[in-house]
């Protein structure tokens, strides 16, 4: 297993490009088992996530290649299950339930397992799909779906923790090609949603108001092949705007989108972290004064699960007192423990951290336990002073792309060691 090895202390300086999004790559991979024709995507980050995903549509049947960022796929016939062996791996699989349905209206797909940061049901996306009509039950661990007698429907997609980013995705891909009318109420808003529909309207499908909570889909005979350069990934980009934070750097980003950034821009700003925009670009400035901020997860365009950590991190050197409150993911906190270890001063109440500012951190060796978390780590031990181990770094490969060679590459003391 990989380790990194940093030395804390250099602010970061510099340009990191930013690359496509994970998030929206894998439904958008999926959905490409909506037809028999060729897609091709671009923009996918090689991450092992990305690459699995390839590697389980081929398991399907499809004919895939994955080469310099481009996945080129032609699903001219495919089978209709994704084993629990594969999907254990990547609980991201329950999304081709979606296209397997539309494709060939029935579907056998692992019950992906809970993960770290929480138990990861997904009874909504059962929900939709029984609202489409098909007829779906669990058994052996296995998601069985029959949708010979599926039609276009209502449903409403939230649930406690707000709506379901993948449950709308999977729904929407049935639903593409799935006769009437089908109206998605309380759809997630993400932008990789977004992403998806823009897909999907390429490849032919009638698709309105994704982004909105109001979706609707005008099911269509057949889907054809299409071609799509995913966006930008949001979470990459604000991790690295943090980044430049924590260390009081000064770093451009390129190809970020800012429409995707709000909250987490706005939550950096009220930090005292100065983030600007020239021309595309984004540019981060670390130095100056900071301030503690406060922050609760929420759906987009709320702030991020997925940036929760990571700014965390940023609070433990942040003098002051921040509440981050974790609303979707409520365990989210396996940072918390290994942030301690660096000497963070973090309590937990529930599904808040309560962190006090402290006037510096100090290395050891850490453990990355969650994809975020992971990252998390890294920008501590980027602060901390001293040197910082982090173990089991191969989380992190499941969600950036070659974290250490572009952090290396704005003057960050890091190593990959085996
Ligand atoms: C997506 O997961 C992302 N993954 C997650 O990113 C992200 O944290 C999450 O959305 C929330 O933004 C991908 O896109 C591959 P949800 P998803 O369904 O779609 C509950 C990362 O680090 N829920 O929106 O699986 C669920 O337990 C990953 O890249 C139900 O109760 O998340 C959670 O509390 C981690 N029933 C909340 O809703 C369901 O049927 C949001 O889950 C589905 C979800």
């Amino acid at each position: 297993m990989d380790k990194f090895v940093i030395n804390g202390g250099a602010p970061l300086k510099g340009e990191v490009a930013i690359s496509g999004s994970k998030n929206s790559s894998l439904p958008i991979l999926a959905a490409t088992l909506l037809t028999p024709e060729r897609c091709v995507i671009r923009g996918v980050p090689d991450l092992s996530d990305t690459r699995f995903m390839v590697e389980i549509i081929k398991h399907i049947g499809a004919e895939a290649e994955f080469k310099d960022g481009v996945v080129t796929v032609e699903a001219r016939k495919i089978r209709t299950i994704a084993p629990y062996d594969l999907v254990r791996k990547m609980r991201a699989s329950v999304c081709l339930l979606g296209p397997l349905l539309g494709r060939r209206r029935k579907a056998k797909v692992s019950v992906p397992g809970g993960c770290i940061i929480g138990p990861r049901p997904i009874d909504i996306h059962l929900k939709g799909f029984r609202a489409l009509g098909a007829d779906v039950r669990i058994e052996k661990g296995y998601v069985i779906a029959d949708g010979k007698n599926m039609a276009g429907g209502t449903m409403f997609l939230g649930g406690r923790f707000g709506s379901t980013v993948l449950g709308t995705a999977n729904v929407m891909m049935a639903a593409a090609v799935t006769k009437g009318t089908t109206v998605i109420e309380s759809a997630a808003c993400e932008p990789e949603v977004v992403d998806l529909a823009q897909f999907l309207v390429k490849m032919g499908a009638q698709i309105h108001g994704a982004g909105s909570p109001t979706v609707t889909i005008h099911g269509v005979e057949h889907l054809h092949g299409a071609e799509h350069t995913v966006i930008p990934d949001r979470i990459e980009a604000g991790t690295f705007m943090t980044a430049a934070a924590v260390t009081g750097g000064h770093v451009t980003l390129k190809g970020a989108r800012p429409d995707h950034l709000g909250a987490v821009i706005d939550k950096l700003l009220e930090a005292g972290v100065k983030v600007e925009r020239a021309g595309p670009d984004m540019v981060v400035r670390g130095e100056g004064r900071r301030e503690p901020a406060d922050v609760i997860t929420m759906p987009y365009p709320g702030f991020p699960t997925d940036m929760q950590a990571q700014f965390m991190t940023l609070m433990t050197i942040t003098p002051g007192i921040s509440v981050i409150t974790e609303k979707i993911y409520p365990e989210r906190f396996m940072h918390v423990a290994e942030l301690g270890r660096l000497g963070a001063n973090i309590a937990l109440e529930g599904s808040s951290a309560i962190v006090k500012g402290m006037p510096k951190l100090s290395g050891a060796p850490i453990m990355a336990s969650d994809l975020r978390a992971s990252a998390a780590l890294v920008l501590a031990g980027l602060v901390a002073h001293g040197q910082t181990t982090v173990n089991r770094v191969y989380h992190i490969d499941r969600g950036y792309e070659r974290i250490d060679e572009k952090l290396r590459a704005l003057g960050a003391r890091i190593e990959r060691q085996k």
